[in-house]
């Protein structure tokens, strides 16, 4: 069964609103510990829109699954990185313009960055995923610069607009699955999944974990995040 790893940043997001000190994050990945997750993330962005650097400090001392922190390839990161020691870095692009992440990183363009940047973390035993769009040349890239795991974006299949759109978005994502498979490295997925669209992925046993934030910080405020949390780890179980 593919784990849950649970992005409590909208929790932050709606924190920020306000500039409050409530609700915190750091509360939000206990319970979802509490509710089964395999591991909580954070994205700590450069302008700190809903994760602060406090965030990512102590949810490193709570956590006691996996705390994988998304980050961008910059030297204030990697510092950052250096020296909390989250369990898994996942690199992402950032702009500071958009709403959300928009797509993977481009390997093709930042290839010699990014190896840098994965060298630097991995040598001081912090495993990488990189994030990174179902495609081949994309998978391929990050198997060449060593790169433990690939996170594949799953967000252009979640906002097709027609079925047809969406078939082959997914069958992208099977093909680069299966691709990072055979050249044996892990594999995440994750991005716009939600309650729906999780349930495309029965049979693609690939799939070591799913990482998911907005659907379930959106369903736990209605239904609080333990309940939002273990729904979506029962419909994981029935992939
Ligand atoms: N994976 C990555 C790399 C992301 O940047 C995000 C958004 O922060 C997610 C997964 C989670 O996406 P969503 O909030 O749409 O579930």
């Amino acid at each position: 069964m593919a784990g849950l790893a649970v992005n409590v940043d909208h929790i932050a997001t709606l924190r920020e609103a306000r500039k409050s000190k409530y609700p915190d994050p750091v509360a939000a990945g206990i319970l979802a510990e509490f509710a089964g997750a395999d591991g909580v993330v954070v994205h700590l962005r450069e302008d700190r829109r809903h994760i602060q650097d406090r965030d990512v400090r102590m949810l490193r001392n709570v956590v006691q699954t996996k705390l994988i922190l998304e980050m961008a390839s910059t030297a204030e990161m990697v510092g950052i990185a250096l020296d909390v020691k989250p369990d898994v870095i996942t690199l992402v692009p950032e702009k500071r313009e958009e709403l959300t992440t928009e797509g993977g990183l481009d390997l093709i363009v930042h290839k010699h960055t990014i190896a840098e940047t994965v060298d630097t973390l991995q040598n001081s035993g912090i495993p990488v995923s990189i994030f990174i769009d179902a495609d081949p040349e994309q998978i391929k890239l990050a198997h060449k610069i060593d790169a433990s795991m690939v996170e594949i974006h799953t967000g252009t299949f979640c906002d097709a607009s027609t079925a047809d759109k969406k078939e082959r978005a997914f069958n992208k994502i099977v093909d680069a699955v299966k691709l990072a498979r055979k050249l044996k490295l892990g594999i995440n997925a994750g991005h716009g999944l939600c309650y729906k669209t999780i349930k495309y992925f029965k049979g693609l046993f690939e799939i070591d974990e799913f990482s998911i934030g907005h659907s379930i910080v959106s369903r736990a405020s209605l239904v609080g995040m333990e309940k939002a949390v273990q729904e979506m780890i029962r419909l994981i179980k029935t992939l």
